[in-house]
């Protein structure tokens, strides 16, 4: 089928490249012309494992291609996936404005029927609003559907997700529009559950705000975990056993963080409030998400005593392993607080260095985590990147001015830590 994707972020650039990949062909589109001549030069913008790969091979066959001109590829695509930026406002509302300009644009280049995909996350009820703006522009000459159908990969594992989906999510007003995108996820073996527009809309909210509440609800159990001498990785383990619980998504530590929980869950309660309803859960989830930065700083503080003048060394900056993305990263919060109280603060993250850089400018920045370690006072570890679960332990204790670790992320084994002379402190434990 001919598709396009509108926005080649971190979602849309894996949705072309995997559709493409899956034999459809596919024009990437986006505003960014730095951006376009990358992808159309072969080199991904982003760090996706195995993103580079997918996109030689879609060059190869000519199955997929990139242009900045959205109208062209209105004209030449059956279906049109609009996949965004919507980050937060002030008010923890969603903004739409990419998504509105989006519709605009395709409103001006429609000239046969199209069906027009949200798949960017977007308040409840967008579909309707991109459905009346270009009626409004149209003024209902050219037949067109919106459909929804929201998006559940992850960061780092995100080509693996959009081919391995648990369950594809349709929401449309037509037969005909179920008809064309059921062609378009043919090659896909997981259940298929097409609802209507504000239905599909909603699985993502409540879907991405599950995720961060499970979070939070272990977050929560590592405080008190703390205070009454249990070890919350052992309680997640208990817990996780029962088939009803699942031990996905209940490791404690610094917090969620990346482009989706912190906005999304934002974005839901606004939405709750403007239908009425007062959801003060989720509000507990955000605020329980905060309080872990500031576990964290007690934490190094207890060992420290004093911030000012300290040498600490931040090992993983991106909000998670094997992504560069550093929107809402633990680290930013983290690292700011910690300049502020006059530390001296240094970082090594395999990827995110780059990214980093640009919103933390005051950092210095090392290749390689044991030199990052000399000297310092104490190591504090906020991504889970593999490399660090295998740090030689006795290598970093001789490098280091004072024996301190504070595990934001419970990778390493306490007992191992304190075994090579570290004052050892996780999240809950
Ligand atoms: N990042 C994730 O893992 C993830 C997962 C599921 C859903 N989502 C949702 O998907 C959407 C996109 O997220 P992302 O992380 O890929 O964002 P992103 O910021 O990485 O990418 C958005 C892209 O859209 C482009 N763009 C903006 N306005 C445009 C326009 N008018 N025309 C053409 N291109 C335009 C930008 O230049 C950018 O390249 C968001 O709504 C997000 O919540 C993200």
């Amino acid at each position: 089928m001919r598709l396009s994707v509108i926005g080649t972020g971190y979602v849309g650039l894996v949705t072309a490249a995997c559709f493409a990949d899956l034999g459809h062909q596919v024009i990437g589109v986006d505003r960014d012309e730095e951006r376009i001549r990358a992808l159309q030069a072969g080199r991904s913008p982003i760090f996706e494992p195995g993103i580079e790969e997918l996109l030689a091979r879609g060059a190869e066959h000519r199955r997929l291609r990139f242009t900045t001109d959205t109208a062209e590829a209105v004209r030449e695509s059956e279906v049109i996936f609009i996949t965004v930026g919507t980050p937060s406002l002030e008010s923890g509302d969603a903004d739409v404005t990419a998504v509105a300009a989006v519709a605009e644009t395709i409103a001006e280049s429609l000239r046969d029927y199209r069906v027009i995909v949200e798949k960017s996350t977007v308040p409840v009820r967008t579909g309707e609003r991109i459905r009346d703006q270009i009626m409004l522009l149209t003024g209902g000459s050219v037949p067109f559907d919106i459909a929804s159908n929201p998006e559940f990969t992850r960061e780092g594992s995100a080509i693996y997700d959009f081919m391995h989906p648990d369950r594809i999510v349709i929401g449309v007003t037509s037969e005909r529009a179920e008809r064309l995108l059921r062609d378009v996820y043919r090659p896909f073996d997981c259940p298929i559950l097409v609802t209507n527009l504000a239905t599909a809309e909603l699985i993502k909210h409540a879907s991405n705000a599950f995720l961060a509440m499970k979070i939070s609800y272990i977050n929560a159990v590592a405080n008190v975990c703390e205070r009454v001498g249990a070890d919350v990785k052992l309680v997640a383990e208990g817990m996780g056993h029962d088939a009803r619980i699942g031990r996905a998504f209940l490791n404690a530590g610094v917090g969620y963080g990346g482009s989706c929980f912190p906005k999304d869950v934002a974005a839901f309660v606004r939405i709750a409030h403007e239908a009425g309803y007062d959801f003060r859960l989720l509000q507990e989830v955000a605020r329980v998400n905060e309080g872990q930065r500031e576990l964290l700083i007690r934490h190094l503080k207890d060992a420290l005593w004093v911030l000012s003048h300290r040498v600490v060394t931040v090992l993983g900056l991106a909000f998670k392993p094997n992504t560069d993305d550093m929107r809402e990263a633990p680290s930013v919060c983290v690292i700011e607080r910690l300049l502020r109280e006059g530390a001296q603060v240094r970082a090594y993250d395999p990827v995110a260095e780059p990214n980093a850089r640009r919103l933390l400018p005051s950092v210095a920045y090392y290749d390689e985590p044991y030199e990052a370690c000399r000297g310092s006072d104490a190591v504090v570890l906020l991504t889970e990147w593999e490399e660090f679960q295998r740090l030689d332990l006795m290598r970093l204790r001789s490098l280091m001015r004072r024996p301190v670790i504070v595990d934001g992320r419970n990778i390493l084994d306490p007992a191992k830590a304190r075994a090579h002379g570290f004052h050892y402190a996780g999240m809950g434990r």
